[in-house]
């Protein structure tokens, strides 16, 4: 089976862009981490991050036709889009959400997020580890639909 992950703006910029919240590691040790963990699980990811909120939709009903399942870290439009929410509900397939911080301990505009309302599970504040934890899941929930 293939997963997408998919992260969203501002996650080109892990490593520097505020250590403190979210870690020194960089987009690219992520992306390695996700390849990593789904060779050891025997699933295929594919591993894409955007700015744009649109090219996330576009990526998302992409994923309608292509993917058994689906991690998303929709990054600051988790808590501003509809959009991307409503695309989320025209999937059929598992949906994992994952924050690297733990959003309900920071400012409460981040505690609301549209995307939690069409994902299946959220993980928060967990830091890279949450996305290897939605991998697991992922592949766990693909194997009990067999
Ligand atoms: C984030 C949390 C969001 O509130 C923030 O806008 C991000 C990253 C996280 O992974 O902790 O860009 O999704």
């Amino acid at each position: 089976p293939l997963i997408f992950v998919l992260n969203g703006p501002n996650l080109n910029l892990l490593g520097t862009r505020e250590p403190e919240v979210y870690g020194t590691g960089t987009l690219d040790d992520l992306e390695t981490l996700c390849a990593e963990t789904a060779e050891g699980l025997g699933i295929a990811v594919d591993i894409r991050q955007s700015n744009l909120e649109g090219e996330l939709i576009s990526w998302v009903h992409e994923a309608r036709a292509r993917a058994a399942g689906l991690i998303i870290n929709p990054a600051g439009y988790s808590h501003t889009s509809v959009a991307l929410m409503d695309a989320i509900l025209a999937l059929d397939i598992p949906v994992i959400e994952v924050h690297l911080s733990n959003i309900h301990k920071r400012e409460s505009f981040r505690h609301h997020s549209y995307v939690s309302r069409a994902a299946d599970g959220v993980i928060c504040g967990l830091g890279f580890a949450g996305y290897r934890l939605a991998l697991i899941a992922l592949s766990d929930i693909l194997e009990e639909d067999q």
